[in-house]
């Protein structure tokens, strides 16, 4: 007993982990073919039911209703031809040449009918595959009639022929195939493919403007990302627009945190200018002896350090998104570059407009730029543009940044090893600032190895 039972628990976790199987692999293959957009997957929603359902309905209708129909037309067809039968068997001496029977029959019954002398019925001919009217009249003869007969339900399309074999004679009819079948089906298929067709156009319509809000909100969180200005007001369904007001909630909040940043950091920076300034007039009045002199390099770093933490505070906040011509921005930088003695190669290939903050933009390029003037003696600028992304390379032939090194040199203030920094020059801002800028575009910054043998610095922005 617990050896049935403990088989037919471990049947049924067959059972079950093998419907599980199917229903992963209908879901994965549903997903599959399911379109992606919400567009097409309301539409879905809204034809898959009512196809379904009229489906149903038009097979319970063939089933019943037009079985049951043409049944009873035939039927009553074949009571007609055992009329005709009755009339020939029992006043046929009366009406030797059959004029009057053939007259009965298209007059009163609307049947063309025939006598035939007594002889073989033609060979039966095959069934038509689908032919509702073959079966229906077939079985009604058979039931009602009981000679033997032969049908014709194919040759002339619009009539049927039948004919019986009284003994004595052949009874030749000729009915329209309308007599006999519900014929007017089509009617109601074209009505309901019909109605479908209005259904699915006003379905259409309707879903269309019902998406549109969503699209609206969509590229607008998407140009907003992108740091262009928003144009966007929110339309559509209830919760289409609350998520919309959200949207334009956060995006306010995110200006007003960048605002207050800029603010802070302004307000900071000037503080600690003025100190400094007064710091260097004390210095001077000092006078110059060794001691001074270094505090004096100490305090033109720490200004220089300022000027350009407050140029990393400023950022870009409110300058507009513009059409540049970005090789024409390229060109600009190389001159700059060879005016310093370096050779510069410039590369561009695709679209050359690209919609960017063009100060901003530039800042980002020259400090990447600067980086591989202060690295390296060779220098190249490649830059391409297909329809997602512009992208651009600062390769120099220096000595490059070690790949672990890399994140580390994005942050603030942070300058990799002393000893190859000789000059003074630099912050360690630069990479930071690149960053900031290259994602308040939406895009980022990438380091790498050069082909030319040193650091490749790629910026990247979606168009
Ligand atoms: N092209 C390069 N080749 C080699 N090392 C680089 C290159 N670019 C940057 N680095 C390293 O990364 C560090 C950070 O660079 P970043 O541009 O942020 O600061 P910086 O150049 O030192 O100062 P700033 O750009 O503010 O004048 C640099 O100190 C340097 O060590
Ligand atoms: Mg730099």
């Amino acid at each position: 007993m617990n050896q049935a039972s403990a088989a037919l628990v471990s049947r049924f976790g067959q059972a079950f982990s093998l419907a599980r199987r199917l229903w992963i692999g209908f879901s994965r293959t549903l997903a599959g073919v399911m379109p992606k957009g919400l567009y097409a997957r309301s539409l879905l929603i809204v034809i898959v039911p009512m196809v379904i359902l009229q489906s149903a309905i038009a097979l319970v209708f063939m089933e019943r209703h037009w079985q049951l129909v043409t049944f009873r037309l035939s039927s009553a067809v074949t009571q007609d031809i055992g009329a005709l039968i009755d009339i020939h068997r029992d006043f046929g001496a009366l009406d030797p040449d059959s004029a009057r029977l053939e007259a009965i029959a298209r007059q009163r019954l609307n049947l063309e009918a025939e006598i035939l002398p007594a002889g073989p019925l033609p060979p039966a001919l095959p069934k038509p595959f689908f032919s509702l009217v073959d079966r229906a009249m077939s079985s009604e003869i058979e039931r009602q009639i009981r000679l033997p007969f032969w049908i014709d339900t194919v040759g002339q399309s619009d009539f049927i022929e039948v004919r019986i074999d009284m003994g004595d004679a052949i009874l030749r009819v000729v009915a329209h195939r309308g007599q006999a079948y519900a014929s007017n089906t089509h009617i109601f298929i074209v009505w309901m493919v019909g109605t479908a067709l209005v259904l699915i156009a006003v379905a259409i319509l309707f879903l269309r403007n019902q998406i549109r809000p969503i699209l609206a909100l969509a590229d607008a969180a998407e140009e907003f990302g992108k740091g262009r200005e928003v144009e966007f007001r929110p339309r559509g369904a209830r919760e289409v627009r609350r998520a919309a007001y959200a949207f334009l909630e956060m995006k306010r909040r995110i200006e007003r945190a960048m605002d207050q940043r800029t603010t802070m950091l302004n307000g900071v920076s000037h503080d600690l200018r003025t100190i400094l300034t007064r710091f260097k007039l004390s210095l001077a009045l000092l006078g110059d002896e060794a001691e001074v002199e270094e505090l004096t390099g100490d305090v033109d770093e720490m200004q220089r350090m300022l000027e350009a933490y407050l140029a990393f505070a400023r950022g870009d906040i409110g300058e507009a998104s513009s059409p540049s011509d970005i090789p024409v921005l390229l060109e600009t930088l190389r001159q700059e570059s060879e005016r310093l003695g370096h050779e510069t190669e410039v590369v561009y290939t695709g679209e050359p407009i690209a919609t960017v903050r063009p100060d901003a933009f530039k800042r980002c390029l020259a400090n990447l730029l600067n980086n591989a003037l202060r690295y390296g003696r060779k220098i190249r600028l490649e830059g391409s543009c297909d329809q997602k992304f512009l992208l651009i390379h600062v390769d120099d032939d220096g000595p490059g940044i070690p790949p672990n090194l890399r994140e580390n040199a994005f942050r603030p203030f942070v300058r990799l090893d002393k000893a190859r920094n000789q000059d003074e020059g630099g912050t360690g801002l630069g990479l930071a600032i690149a960053r900031d800028i290259a994602r308040a575009h939406g895009g980022d910054v990438f380091l790498a190895t050069s082909p030319l043998g040193g650091l490749r610095a790629s910026l990247r922005v979606p168009v």
